[in-house]
């Protein structure tokens, strides 16, 4: 701070200098300031040559310049006040060390290090679906869910060694009520894209939930109930090891994929899970609302038989 002050001054007085020479200033600022100025050391505006425009007025000299070598010595110093403290020793105080503290080490933080892309492998299985599914045990309360109405714990169906799975979001009534993943209205749908649209048998593929219990309203699951039951389709997709995943709707790919790009951007082609292929595509009760986007979805499975008819 002290060394822009200083910087200031010197500008302003080596401007000063100049304009004693009868250098014009460019600076419309610095020309007004100078008037200010010279108004305060009682300089009229009569003294200056009254034709002249204001700003041209403000730079000439008061008198023709003599040239240097005419000058008396020491006069310079005399008629350039300005000049005056540049011609005197200047007592230059020696720079100051500042001391600028460093910033301080970056701390690694839970968030820091999940927000740090990281490639996660597919674990080698070493348990079981029935190990898996005792674990989560009949009557879960491992989260809020457990307290907000739901019947029971639907766990996935289907091969465990299929090469296809379907993840959704979360049981509907329907599910909640018969225990199985995808057997509503929107359930049947599915089931006639794997059967009709694949030509799979639904028993043939694998079929899960981000979440295992109902939430209220059928409202989306939310972030601290699908933080503790993610995990354990992520351990039963390490059992199955299926070719391609499928993710249905917005819900399910962002929470699988862990992005929050829309659906719309995410399907229409294969992301990676840990090594594994997956297609998100428009989830079934959005299919029954919107029957038009049928054709998108199409488009996605045919992507996946492609996929799945290659070696
Ligand atoms: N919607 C889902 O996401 N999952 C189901 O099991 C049923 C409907």
């Amino acid at each position: 701070m002290e060394d822009s002050t200083q910087l200031i001054a010197d500008v302003r007085e080596q401007m000063l200098y100049l304009q004693e020479l009868g250098v014009e200033l460019t600076s419309a600022v610095f020309e007004a300031e100078t008037r200010n100025e010279r108004r305060e050391a009682g300089v009229t505006r009569q003294e200056t040559r009254a034709e002249m425009p204001e700003q041209v007025m403000s730079v000439i000299p008061k008198s023709t310049p003599t040239l240097l070598s005419e000058r008396p010595a020491g006069s310079l110093r005399e008629s350039m006040p300005s000049l005056k403290g540049r011609l005197e020793p200047r007592r230059i105080a020696p720079p100051v060390a500042e001391v600028v503290p460093l910033p301080p080490e970056p701390q690694i933080t839970e968030t820091v290090k999940a927000e740090t892309p990281q490639i996660i492998e597919m674990p080698e299985p070493t348990e079981t679906i029935e190990q898996i599914r005792a674990e989560i045990g009949h009557d879960c309360t491992r989260c809020k869910l457990s307290t907000l109405g739901r019947k029971q714990v639907v766990n996935s169906v289907g091969n465990f060694d299929a090469e296809l799975m379907f993840v959704g979001e979360a049981p509907g009534a329907d599910e909640d009520e018969k225990g199985e993943p995808f057997v509503g209205r929107a359930g049947q749908l599915l089931t006639d894209i794997i059967e009709k649209g694949l030509g799979i048998p639904r028993k043939d593929v694998f079929i899960g939930n981000i979440n295992r219990c109902r939430p209220p309203g059928n409202r989306a699951p939310e972030q601290d109930e699908s933080i503790v039951c993610k995990p354990f389709l992520q351990r039963e997709i390490a059992v199955v090891r299926p070719r391609v995943i499928v993710v249905l709707g917005a819900t399910a790919a962002q929470n699988l994929l862990e992005t929050k790009v829309p659906i719309g951007k995410l399907r229409g082609h294969f992301h990676d899970y840990r090594g594994t292929k997956v297609m998100p595509t428009f989830h079934p009760a959005y299919l029954l609302r919107d029957p038009h986007k049928k054709r998108e979805v199409w488009e996605d499975m045919k992507m996946v038989r492609d996929l799945l008819a290659k070696n």
